[in-house]
């Protein structure tokens, strides 16, 4: 198809041609063309703000200059872009930096497994080596946890949507309430430790707990750090591995490199994807403590696992933004502004805000208001989406990277559809 023929805001072959499946395309109908940071410009020429980041795979916004850069000098000097897993420069000198800037300033050690290109393949990876590790077969997942679609992930995936289309039994897992799960007054942790510790319980003695230290697609409940310490020593006395799956709370989303990196956990395997490869590019890993890497070669195996591009990318990422605390900071300083606006949000309507760090959203009551709200954010070049059980968030997820002011034009644009659908009496009402 030529340009001419691809007219501004043509999208009449998406309906003609592309599978019922597609989902974001549904709720941002436009044709769109160029990217750059925190914003998106369509066809037609509209800018809008990005608030979605490519469901946070873009924690350092559309096509960051020195990436790009450091690509295309990849690309023209005919640089492998498909390596397989062979050592590759642009391999070697990913896991430099990554030793170097991630690992050890923090005294971790860890092997890095490269899966399949996405979350879903890290989290079936993980998932493996601890059935293999430990011998065992089930692995405790948590109600609204999200780790991918493909049968194992969707297995440990709490959401009903997902789980229905799988057309099999979805096995091997345990589902224990996360923390909140049934009120500020019940420890989850400890029912769990209980019902493991029971020979009675039914439950047979697992392989590994799984968790995100912030759910994202499930709500954006951040687990307490308490509750996650005691999900740690539970996995310890029951001989289970702790899988921390990082692929969206983590490259920084909530103000540290891990999720976790404050609380003070040692997980046994920690997944990544998403922002890993720093530009969108696909990839993904684990990071596997070395006692537990007891695969034989190519038994886990995968044609793209050596997306070289994305080890450039990767790897320019780590450089430019985690050799030294300044990126961080200022992570954590605009966490603190976003959740203070938030805050605002909510308490205006009565709602409550949640999340950590730069995965905030707030609970809209229901999946009713809160799809009305992202509506009215489109109308006014606002891109942002919604998670939870009922899509129930609406949920900010913006580049980290994002400037104050296209923050604060974002936030702005929130606060106005905010007041505009709860001005609206059908949606006002609290459920
Ligand atoms: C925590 C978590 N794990 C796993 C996945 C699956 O990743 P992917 O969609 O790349 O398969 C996601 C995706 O949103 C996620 O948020």
């Amino acid at each position: 198809m030529t340009d001419a023929m691809q007219t501004a805001g043509d999208t009449e072959i998406f309906d003609r041609v592309e599978s019922q499946v597609r989902s974001y395309s549904r709720s941002f109908p436009r044709l769109f063309t160029k990217a750059r940071n925190a914003k998106i410009h369509g066809a037609d020429g509209t800018e809008y703000i990005d608030f979605l980041a490519g469901c946070s795979s873009l924690n350092y916004g559309h096509n960051d200059p020195d990436m790009k850069s450091a690509l295309i000098d990849h690309i023209t000097s005919d640089g492998l872009t498909q390596g397989l897993d062979l050592f590759t420069n642009a391999k070697r000198d990913f896991l430099a930096a990554y030793e170097n800037i991630i690992l050890r300033p923090r005294n971790m050690n860890y092997r890095m497994q490269f899966t399949g290109p996405t979350g879903a393949n890290a989290v079936e990876a993980a998932m493996k080596l601890a059935r293999k590790v430990t011998g065992r077969q089930f692995i405790v997942s948590f109600t609204n946890g999200y780790h991918g679609v493909s049968l194992g992930a969707l297995a440990a995936t709490g959401n009903s949507g997902h789980r229905g289309a799988a057309g099999v039994t979805l096995s091997g897992i345990h589902r224990a309430a996360y923390d909140g799960y049934f009120g500020p007054d019940v420890d989850t942790a400890e029912m769990l430790d209980t019902q493991l510790s029971d020979p009675g319980s039914g439950i047979d003695a697992p392989a590994a707990i799984i968790v995100e230290a912030v759910q994202g697609e499930g709500g954006l409940k951040a687990a307490s750090a308490d509750w996650l310490r005691k999900v740690q020593a539970i996995a310890r006395k029951h001989g289970a591995l702790l899988i921390i799956d990082d692929i969206q709370a983590g490259c920084g989303r909530t103000g540290t490199f891990f999720s976790f990196e404050e609380i003070g956990l040692d997980p046994d395997i920690i997944t990544h994807a998403k922002s890993i490869s720093g530009m969108g590019l696909p990839m993904a890993a684990i990071l596997i403590r070395p006692e537990h890497d007891i695969w034989k070669p190519a038994e886990h195996n995968g044609t793209f696992r050596g997306n070289n591009h994305a080890f450039v990318t990767a790897r320019v990422a780590l450089e430019k933004f985690w050799k030294n605390d300044r990126f961080e900071k200022a992570v954590k300083e605009k966490g603190d502004h976003l959740a203070s606006r938030l805050e605002k949000i909510a308490q205006n309507h009565g709602l409550s805000a949640r999340g950590r760090g730069m995965m905030r959203g707030v609970n809209a009551g229901s999946g009713e208001r809160a799809e009305a709200i992202c509506k009215e954010c489109f109308k006014h070049d606002l891109i942002i989406e919604t998670s939870g059980p009922h899509d129930e968030i609406v949920k900010v997820l913006c580049p980290l990277t994002i400037e104050k002011e296209v923050l604060d034009a974002g936030l702005d644009v929130m606060e106005n559809a905010f007041a505009t659908v709860f001005g609206q009496s059908h949606l006002a009402a609290a459920e």
